[in-house]
């Protein structure tokens, strides 16, 4: 089907992509219209190894051995490098930036896909547009219903998408903190700052739940006053654990579904993964549903 142009949902370690043939611009097209993405927001392309970045990307001649190192560090894995892209990569791939992404993810069935295919997918999450991401074959059935086939992989075990490196200027910048922790990384870079100029695609408002979901420094003491006034409240405690990571967006699905008033919840560390974590509870809450609280 992908060699054929269609779309495919794929598993991979930190959440299913809806791949598509990334050489093939009509392909990718249907990305977008299936995600209802707008479409210069610009797709991570998957490759199956190392080797094969250079179809795709110019390392530049100052970054080359900190690619290297970050390449056999920690590919495959939860890491996106953005650099200069090749020629022939389409436009529809980059949102018509001269810069590409790139990762080699570690789930087997993607790495599997990923080699029988033989070529580049682009995988953004299998989600609608400004949706939470899906973790499981079922999440990504409940956004598309049967419009898209899925390979059923599991549930994902990092949970959070990619950590997302630009590299295409002087100085590192981090774009999204992300399924690897940004202290792995600062290890090779230095000290990262997060990219003061926006992404396309990371946008301030994302993984929204209907829910109305706030951010509190004590969230069994909020959900309690707001138990008082009368409101129905769910209570999502976060910490740097893996473990929460993993199940974050499973866990904002399920307390999405109850359809109580608000969901409450409580940020992680800021460290490890609880950057990522606290990074998508803040979008999640500034896109989710109205929260008129008194002053
Ligand atoms: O873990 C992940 O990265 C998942 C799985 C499926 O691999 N994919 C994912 O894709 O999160 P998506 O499309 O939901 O997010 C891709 C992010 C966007 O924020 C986009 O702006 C950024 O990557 N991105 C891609 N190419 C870029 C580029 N050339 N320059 C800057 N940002 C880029
Ligand atoms: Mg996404």
């Amino acid at each position: 089907m992908l060699l054929n142009g269609e779309l495919v949902a794929i598993p991979t370690e930190t959440v299913y992509g809806l791949a598509a043939l990334a050489r093939d611009p009509l392909a990718v097209r249907r990305v977008f219209a299936q995600k209802g993405r707008p479409v210069d927001h610009p797709l991570i392309v998957h490759l199956p190894d190392a080797a094969s970045l250079g179809a795709w990307a110019r390392v530049p001649d100052h970054h080359r051995a900190l690619v290297e190192e970050l390449a056999s560090r920690f590919w495959p894995g939860p890491l996106t490098l953005v650099l200069p892209r090749q020629p022939g990569v389409p436009d529809e791939v980059t949102g018509g930036l001269n810069t590409v992404g790139i990762r080699v993810p570690s789930h087997p069935v993607a790495l599997e896909v990923l080699r029988a295919v033989g070529d580049g997918l682009a995988a953004p999450s299998a989600n609608r547009f400004g949706r939470i991401s899906p973790t499981t074959a079922a999440h990504v059935a409940a956004e598309f219903g049967d419009d898209v086939a899925i390979v059923d992989g599991g549930p994902c075990t990092v949970g959070v998408e990619s950590t997302i490196l630009d590299l295409s200027q002087a100085v590192p910048t981090l774009l999204r903190p992300g399924g690897l922790p940004t202290e792995d990384l600062e290890v090779f870079t230095g000290p990262l700052v997060q990219g003061t100029t926006v992404a396309p695609g990371t946008l301030a408002a994302h993984y929204a739940p209907r829910t109305g979901l706030l951010i509190v420094a004590d969230a069994n003491a909020e959900a309690a006053r707001l138990r008082d006034q009368g409101h129905a409240v769910a209570v999502l405690l976060a910490t740097a654990a893996p473990r929460h990571a993993r199940e974050l967006y499973a866990r904002l699905r399920e307390l999405d579904a109850l359809g109580v008033d608000f969901l409450v919840a409580e940020a992680a560390a800021e460290q490890g993964l609880g950057r990522a974590i606290n990074d998508r509870l803040r979008r999640a809450a500034t896109g989710s549903g109205r929260y008129d609280r008194d002053p």
